[in-house]
């Protein structure tokens, strides 16, 4: 139901086996489960507590991606929680219905953390878009793509290498959990929710015969009308939601196609980019139910302005680094006045990828290397990819949660660069 209320989840990480290759359990983590966690859903209204419990023999975290809350229930490197520990955030949920996620946030560790499966996706539903004629009825037409690449080792293992600067980029590919899945399909029209749960591929999401994907939200919110589109990139930590129209009885198959990210000879195949492969197959069955319309607008959406900006502020992405520092815990980069409108300047200073991630709030973007953002890039964003030697200018709001030693994050998303201090922290006061 979308009724407002008490929402309570108990989480607890986990170790377990999952199949990668048949018949030798690849060791994996995961919450309530060996490998990824349950999909949480509440409303926007609701108060939420989450009873989180660590079961693993190292401390960890569970941070709440996208989500606007409390820095103290962020889940971020200051919320450590000790093997068998437990840790219980309650917050109000106060944004428009997306898809967010959780996963671990430890310091130096969240590569390795994610990278085995810590991770799950937070549906926020509200009133606005239950009214749209959309699918939402999850696990029928609603449906959630958690994609992780992996690479095994001889005995079937888990390759992770934090210390590796671009990868380690697997060659398999585990969707919800599952190798090679199939989506039986039993409506005309089906909705996606991608999220890229990698520590450091690059998707770029394309069907099979070419037709055209409608995206309908990205990491914040729905968008202001569907965005008829080929192919939807996302770096990891970013997601989409689209809608795919079906056929009775077809067979199409989600794929993750070959893209030139750019930087020049040799450099545009960084992060996997130039891999082709299957991601799900989408079998229609031979009588569909149909969903309804399509609606041709869906949420409006305010255009925050940067001339009611407060300030600027310049990060540029570096080596190991954001404005030739690296990470410390005890020290506060940036400190934000709470209602301040601020524009964030991201400059990507190298010749291979970055992405840009920011807790606490929601994004617009308002150029792109100067120029105005594509429609796919229009709406509310959290995370975003940051092409080779390009400058982005993000606008964002800090309306409330005050919190002047309990700093959120900022950081590249690319897992091995977070982990290796790419990453800054900022103060809502
Ligand atoms: Cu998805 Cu700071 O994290
Ligand atoms: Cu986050
Ligand atoms: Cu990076």
């Amino acid at each position: 139901t979308d009724a407002v209320g008490r929402l309570h989840f108990d989480l607890t990480a986990q170790t377990g086996t999952v199949d990668v290759v048949p018949g030798t359990p690849t060791e994996t983590w995961g919450f309530n489960g060996p490998y990824l966690g349950p999909t949480i859903v509440a409303a926007s209204g609701d108060d939420v507590q989450v009873d989180f419990h660590n079961g693993l023999k190292e401390p960890t975290t569970v941070h709440w991606h996208g989500m606007h809350l409390p820095a103290r229930a962020d889940g971020g490197p200051h919320q450590m929680v000790a093997p068998g520990d437990d840790w219980s955030p309650r917050w109000t949920v106060d944004q428009p219905a997306t898809t967010l996620w959780y996963h671990p946030h430890p310091h130096g560790e969240t590569e390795r953390h994610v990278g085995r499966g810590l991770a799950g996706m937070f549906i926020v539903r509200d009133e606005a878009e239950a009214a749209l004629s959309l699918p939402r009825d999850y696990g029928v037409d609603d449906i959630p793509v958690i994609v992780q690449d992996v690479r095994l080792d001889a005995d079937g293992q888990l390759v992770s290498d934090t210390r590796d600067y671009i990868g380690p980029v697997g060659d398999r590919l585990l969707v919800n959990g599952t190798v090679g899945p199939s989506l039986a399909v039993t409506t005309d029209v089906v909705r996606l929710r991608l999220l890229n749960a990698s520590p450091a591929r690059i998707y770029n999401f394309a069907l099979s015969d070419d037709r055209d994907l409608a995206l309908i939200g990205t990491d914040g919110g729905l968008l202001e009308r569907p965005f008829a589109t080929r192919a939807v990139q996302l770096s990891p930590g970013e997601r989409a939601e689209v809608l795919v129209r079906m056929a009775p009885g077809e067979r199409i198959t989600l794929q993750s196609r070959d893209v030139d990210l750019g930087g020049g000879p040799g450099l545009g195949g960084l992060n996997g980019a130039r891999d082709s492969f299957d991601v799900l197959e989408l079998v229609a069955s031979d009588a569909l139910n149909s969903v309804g319309t399509v609606p041709q607008t869906l949420v409006p959406m305010e255009r925050l302005d940067d001339l009611d900006a407060t300030g600027e502020r310049r990060f540029v992405l570096d080596g190991k680094q954001i404005n030739q520092q690296q990470m410390d815990l005890g020290r506060i980069d940036e400190v934000v006045t709470v209602g301040d409108t601020e524009v964030w300047d991201v400059r990507n200073n190298m010749a291979l990828p970055h992405s840009f991630h920011v807790h606490d709030v929601q994004f617009q973007l308002l150029s792109i290397g100067g120029d105005p953002p594509p429609p796919e890039l229009a709406g509310y964003k959290d995370t975003i990819l940051l092409r080779p030697n390009t400058d982005y200018r993000l606008i964002m709001r800090f309306t409330d949660y005050t919190d002047p030693r309990t700093p959120y994050m900022y950081h590249c998303h690319l897992l091995q660069h977070e982990d290796q201090g790419m990453m800054g922290q900022f103060v809502v006061v």
